[in-house]
């Protein structure tokens, strides 16, 4: 099979490694967050280009507000400054740009931004970029069974129910899951959504993940074979 053949719909990836990346060249960790920003640009690009249709990637986790203010801050800030850069370019290459997560915790002004990139971008039919942000696997199934509780107060869950009342109900759940940094753990990611992906780890830092590392993990998906419990 051809590697077009064997395109996945759904990439997501667990962007690791930015501080590492910043503390090998003696810079703060914010510097290694700026950087990786340009990562999610050029894998924008090439889903772009190769036409996949959904690429998410983790940005914020719920456990990543333990970590310190300035550096929570900074992250707001560089997300702020980097949606609004990038909506041109959304708007010229058809993207789709969706943010999913617990916005009950995020800033007003960044929740703005946010939505009106979303409304702007809504009707775009391209690639959909996924930002996952204030989220967490474990967040995400809690919301979904209280959503279908108070909906459907005593009837029975299915899995096709959990499913359609988790955030991420209208995306395909991702074939490629990709992690940065030498990291093998989903550290609390899409959990239910991951049942059947394929993991893809590599111990390059985040900021260092450009096309070509991006192609490398499309290549080795390209000769996965996915058997889903059957022989
Ligand atoms: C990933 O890089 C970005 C976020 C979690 C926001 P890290 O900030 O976790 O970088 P390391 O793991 O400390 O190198
Ligand atoms: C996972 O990275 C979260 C994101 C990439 C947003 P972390 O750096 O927070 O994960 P752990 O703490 O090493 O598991
Ligand atoms: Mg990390």
């Amino acid at each position: 099979m051809t590697q077009e053949n064997k395109l996945p719909k759904h990439v997501t990836i667990i962007m690791d490694g930015n501080g590492r990346w910043a503390k090998q060249r003696g810079k703060e960790r914010i510097d290694g967050h700026k950087e990786g920003v340009e990562s999610v640009r050029a894998c924008c690009e090439l889903a772009v280009e190769l036409g996949i249709q959904y690429l998410s990637v983790f940005a914020f986790s719920e456990e990543n507000w333990g970590r310190p203010q300035d550096e929570i801050e900074g992250l707001w800030k560089i997300m702020l400054k980097a949606i609004t850069a990038e909506t041109p370019t959304f708007m010229k290459n058809n993207v789709r740009f969706r943010v999913i997560g617990n916005f009950s915790r995020l800033s007003k002004s960044l929740v703005k931004e946010i939505d009106d990139c979303m409304a702007l971008t809504a009707g775009n039919t391209g690639t959909s970029l996924v930002v996952m942000l204030s989220y967490s696997g474990k967040w995400d199934i809690v919301q979904a069974l209280n959503k279908f509780m108070s909906k459907h107060p005593g009837e029975q869950i299915t899995e096709e129910t959990v499913g359609s009342y988790l955030s991420t109900a209208d995306i395909p759940d991702p074939d490629l899951l990709i992690r940065t940094s030498g990291e093998q753990r989903i550290s609390n990611y899409m959990l239910w959504q991951t049942a059947y992906t394929e993991y893809y780890f590599t111990d390059v830092l985040w900021p260092d993940f450009r096309k070509t590392q991006f192609r490398q993990a499309l290549d080795a998906y390209s000769k996965r074979e996915r058997r889903y419990g059957k022989v």
